[in-house]
């Protein structure tokens, strides 16, 4: 199979020029002005903007949390990414504290293998750093292309790590070529947060946001870049939301270290005050919470002067029902939302549209660093010749309005009902197949395929 993209507006994350691709099978393998080539299938983009896949390494899947599972599975979940652009996911993995990661992968291989529609990897969150588990670092790198390793620095008695454990694995993981992901929150000064709301009966979603103040993630991002800079293994802080945890990175730049930052497209576009209605403010409990109208600010420019890298979602969506399992405490109220689908566009539109990033800039955020911080580029993250041919045309003139009824994720709310977007996703093609057209997908389950990365350089 062949297909010619003609005449679209290419934008990488350096270029921006008129031109025609040419893909075969499931690489791009020219790209040139009016390609003479005999394709099966002509794709006429002119006027559309034609721009590398979205790439989210930030999502999570069927995940057992909280005592309930993250509601879309690997089907739903890829699918819905596809209809919004992004034709890869990178999910996490987590180890059960006593067990080995090993068994972590099996498990998860159990819910993904055949089942997911767009491509996807997986991060290995280690949840419990011993003799043991270091001895299977060498193995996930080199072996089953999983080079990235997450710690979480809160959730006590579930995910969280200590210190030492920190700098344990991050010296198994820088000598193997891997890099370090955290969430970097203080676990026990939310926990103490957390307790005293609830021993004086504040148990609305208001005080969970009082629970997690802007200091326990500047306090751990900051304690994390030490601890990075002193072991020199490549870290990667995942969903920061705030001033002062950027500050952290910030001074951490001044000495030359490899600290890579994502925030989320929720930190980028929406505030506190919403969790200032009654119970209707679960939609958006996650962890860390929403910040102030400041903080956005922060993440634009932070994006702007290259100290933020990726945009994720950290996609964590769950039933409406679920969330009610907090309804009588803020604690119990399943952390997470769900945004696969409406990164790529609500980015563009917030950002692009609104003058605030650049195109370049959209697609070096949304795109190419997940790609090269990850071990994947120039495989994915770009449109050059030898890239897998993974493309979205994108309409930047369509108005389209954001509801849980038209969308594709498995979850009856969103958390940008009614929300109008100007720019909209309306072609996608996943190595070489096109997978997204006319608002339907085009191929079933199965089709997404793990991809195995590469060990990181730690630059990009
Ligand atoms: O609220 C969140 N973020 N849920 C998913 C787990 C995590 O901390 O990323
Ligand atoms: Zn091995
Ligand atoms: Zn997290
Ligand atoms: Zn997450």
């Amino acid at each position: 199979m062949s297909i010619l993209i003609k005449n679209g507006r290419i934008i990488t994350a350096t270029d921006d020029y008129v031109a025609d691709i040419f893909i075969e099978g499931e690489t791009i393998s020219a790209i040139g002005k009016n390609l003479k080539v005999n394709a099966d299938t002509e794709i006429d983009a002119t006027g559309k903007l034609v721009m590398p896949g979205g790439i989210d390494p930030h999502v999570h899947l069927d995940m057992p949390f909280m005592g309930t599972s993250s509601s879309d599975n690997y089907e739903t979940g890829t699918r819905a990414a596809l209809f919004g652009g992004t034709t890869m996911v990178i999910d996490f993995i987590l180890q059960k504290q006593g067990k080995s990661l090993q068994s972590a992968l099996e498990e998860w291989k159990g819910r993904s293998d055949n089942n997911a529609v767009g491509d996807y990897s997986f991060h290995m969150a280690v949840t419990d750093f011993n003799n043991d588990t270091k001895k299977e670092i060498q193995h996930f790198i080199e072996e089953e292309g999983i080079t990235s390793f997450k710690t979480f620095m809160a959730y006590k008695g579930a995910l969280m790590i200590d210190d030492s454990q920190m700098i344990g694995l991050m010296q198994e993981v820088k000598k193997h070529g891997g890099l370090i992901n955290v969430h970097a929150t203080n676990g026990d000064m939310i926990d103490f947060l957390i307790a005293k709301h609830r021993a004086e009966g504040k148990l609305s979603p208001l005080y969970h946001y009082l629970s997690q103040p802007e200091v326990t993630e500047s306090e751990a991002s900051g304690r994390f870049t030490d601890m990075a800079n002193y072991t020199g293994c490549p870290g990667y802080i995942v969903h920061l939301t705030c001033e002062g945890a950027l500050n952290a990175v910030r001074d951490a730049t001044k000495r030359n270290q490899n600290v890579f930052v994502e925030t989320c497209i929720q930190y980028l576009i929406l505030d506190a005050s919403l969790y200032e209605q009654n119970f209707e403010g679960a939609k958006w409990v996650m962890s860390p919470p929403l910040r102030e109208k400041k903080d956005q600010e922060t993440l634009w420019a932070g994006l702007n002067q290259g100290l933020v890298n990726v945009v994720a979602t950290d996609h964590c969506p769950f039933m409406w029902e679920q969330k009610l399992i907090g309804v009588d405490d803020f604690s119990k109220i399943p952390n997470g939302h769900p945004a696969v689908e409406n990164r790529m566009e609500l980015l563009f539109s917030e950002g692009v549209n609104k003058g605030k990033i650049s195109l370049n800039k959209y697609v070096e955020v949304a795109c190419t660093n997940a790609a090269k911080i990850f071990g994947m580029f120039p495989k994915k993250g770009t449109i050059a010749v030898g890239s897998d041919a993974d493309i979205i045309l994108f309409d930047a003139n369509e108005k389209h309005t954001l509801s849980a009824k038209t969308h594709h994720m498995n979850v009856d709310y969103s958390g940008y009902e009614g929300w109008e977007l100007t720019g909209k996703v309306k072609t996608v093609l996943l190595r070489g197949q096109v997978v997204i057209d006319n608002n339907e997908c085009k191929v079933a389950k199965g089709y997404g395929r793990f991809i195995k990365r590469n060990k990181v350089e730690g630059k990009i």
